[in-house]
């Protein structure tokens, strides 16, 4: 029973949610590490997901170590997803779009 409830509220949850496989990179995307992801991730994530200097062991200070982690990184902050950073404040929604668009391009 127990198991049947957990498995009802999971689908709720991924019902609700963009991932990365619902994104297609724009052909006229221009966004890139440089001009948009290291900014982004230094100015909302690293604070708390820089490695030993954080909250989180998990880490997000190199581009590889966002692409390796970008469908987490999706469903968390990205597009409509709102779990990261958590509390009120975070990036616009403009970002979080932008946010997806890269990763939706592979993180270039
Ligand atoms: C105020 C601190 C804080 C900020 C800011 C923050 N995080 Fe987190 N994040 C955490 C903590 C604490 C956890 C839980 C421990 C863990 O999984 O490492 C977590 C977990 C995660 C996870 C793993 C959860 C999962 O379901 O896979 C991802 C991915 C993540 N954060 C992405 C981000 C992104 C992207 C940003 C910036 C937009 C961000 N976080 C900003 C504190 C923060």
């Amino acid at each position: 029973m127990k198991a049947r409830l957990l498995l009802a509220l999971m689908a709720v949850a991924a019902g609700g949610c963009t991932t990365l496989d619902d994104r297609t990179c724009p052909p006229d995307s221009k966004l890139t590490y440089e001009s948009f992801g290291k900014g982004f991730f230094e100015r909302e994530c690293v604070w708390c997901h820089g490695g030993a200097k954080g909250q989180s062991a998990r880490s997000f200070t190199t581009v590889e170590s966002i692409r390796s982690q970008k469908e987490r990184i999706f469903v968390n902050a990205a597009a409509d997803n709102r779990a990261m950073p958590p509390g009120p404040d975070g990036p616009s929604d403009a970002d979080r779009q932008r946010l997806a668009e890269w990763l939706a391009c592979g993180a270039p």
